[in-house]
């Protein structure tokens, strides 16, 4: 198997507060890019990482990357390319760094430091294994509600149903495609003007299949501060 990996890393991250954009802010004194980087080179199957960067952050991250000696690392080279506009563009761009000798491509969210390798080996092998997309997931802690829209600006939102937990999961990343099948459908959505929040979703809107294989909970994202509070922790304890 021969496996790259996509790193979208152009975002901003605002959710998590005023700062650095959101892939260089620090875990353990370390960037979460640095961090997701190092996951995915962790992986035996994967030779190329291409980490999507801000357009006016490219020089940036590629020194990043270098002054932590990430090129070459584990037999794994590291390209960095100028993101877009949307998570979608970013991957896009980054998909097109992938060489076509490449079969198995991963995307895998820089705000997803902590991702224990054995998921990244789980959603490789399941690729290589026949699935067309991959995702990991965990079950659900929580009951989830739909609701409808309030009645008037400023009143309670109605709940409209309880969707059967058992049947829900959170999906994580990195997600995982055949190569051809991811760029088939980032090509149909550029065409279609879709914008999707996951590559697994753009799968599924053009008919493909996705399978799911079991996630873990430390490959949480880091969205909000309490996320980054919970990231340390789980760092400190890796580190004892
Ligand atoms: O905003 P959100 O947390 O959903 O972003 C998910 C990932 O997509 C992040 O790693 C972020 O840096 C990336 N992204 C990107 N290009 C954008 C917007 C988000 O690479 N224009």
């Amino acid at each position: 198997m021969n496996a790259a990996a996509v790193v979208p890393a152009a975002g901003r991250g605002e959710r998590l507060g005023p700062g650095a954009p959101k892939a260089l802010r620090e875990l353990g004194g370390v960037p979460l890019l640095v961090h997701a980087v190092r996951a995915l080179a962790r992986s035996r199957a994967v030779t190329l990482v291409v980490v999507v960067a801000p357009v006016d952050g490219t020089a940036r991250v590629r020194a990043l990357l270098d002054q932590y000696g990430l090129d070459g690392h584990d037999g794994t080279a590291i390209a960095v390319v100028p993101g877009g506009d949307t998570r979608q563009e970013s991957v896009r761009l980054g998909l097109a760094a992938v060489p076509a000798t490449v079969d198995v491509v991963l995307v895998h969210d820089a705000a997803r430091p902590l991702v224990p390798v054995d998921v990244v080996d789980a959603v490789a092998r399941a690729v290589a294994d026949g699935a067309e997309a991959v995702v990991p997931a965990v079950p659900l802690a929580d009951t989830v509600k739909q609701v409808g829209p309030a009645a008037a600006p400023g009143r309670p939102e109605p709940v409209v149903g309880t969707p059967d937990r058992s049947t829900l999961r959170a999906v994580q990343t990195p997600q995982g495609f055949r190569r051809e099948v991811l760029l088939r459908v980032h090509e149909k959505a550029l065409l279609d003007g879709v914008d999707a929040t996951d590559d697994a979703g753009l799968v599924e809107r053009y008919g493909g299949s996705v399978v799911v294989v079991p996630g873990h909970e430390e490959a949480f994202k880091v969205t909000r501060p309490l996320d980054l509070v919970l990231a340390e922790a789980v760092l400190a304890r890796r580190r004892s």
